[in-house]
């Protein structure tokens, strides 16, 4: 079973995460602000969302759920990422909530899945890029939309 734990303020990451969820099946949506450490415990695999605010920093209602997340024994378990940025007005913070879910959770045993290729996205620097390669999926509402259907579907396959 996989929970889907996600924070969105304008409604843009909870739609990426219901997508999600309706082409991977029997999985759980979890808003961010009602999120606690035996939910993270129930399922075997767990796919984090966030959009980005501010200058690059995670959508609000991640505040008491990023430490949540730092505490949580997640060995054994899959981990995934996912958001949504602005690439062409936060060029130099796209997405970087992303790599901030990744960076709470780097010193556990979990196994990340699902990284992608940056190809196809015009950025300056961001901190979900890991290795060369987006550590998660990202979706960019405010310019690219129309990419949206066809991202969500390659990277819920690449994780199954
Ligand atoms: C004030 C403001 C700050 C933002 N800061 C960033 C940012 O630093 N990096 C980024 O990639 N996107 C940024 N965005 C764009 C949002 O992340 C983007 O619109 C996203 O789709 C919102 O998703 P949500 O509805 O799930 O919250 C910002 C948007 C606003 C209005």
């Amino acid at each position: 079973m996989t929970g889907i734990i996600y924070g969105s303020s304008t409604g843009n990451t909870e739609n990426v995460a219901k997508m999600i969820a309706d082409k991977l099946g029997d999985s759980e949506l979890i808003n961010v602000s009602e999120l606690s450490a035996d939910i993270i415990q129930k399922f075997d695999t767990v796919l984090l969302g966030s959009s980005t605010w501010g200058c690059g920093d995670l959508q609000d209602d991640w505040d008491s759920g990023i430490d949540t997340l730092k505490e949580a024994d997640l060995s054994g378990k899959k981990v995934g990422f996912f958001g949504c940025g602005d690439s062409q007005m936060y060029a130099d913070t796209f997405v970087d909530a992303i790599g901030l879910l990744y960076e709470a959770i780097d010193d556990s045993a979990a196994k990340v899945v699902g990284k992608t290729s940056t190809e196809g996205y015009e950025f300056d620097s961001s901190k979900a890029v890991v290795d060369g390669d987006f550590i998660g999926l990202v979706i960019d509402e405010d310019n690219q939309s129309e990419m949206t259907v066809e991202r969500v579907d390659a990277w819920v396959e690449s994780i199954k």
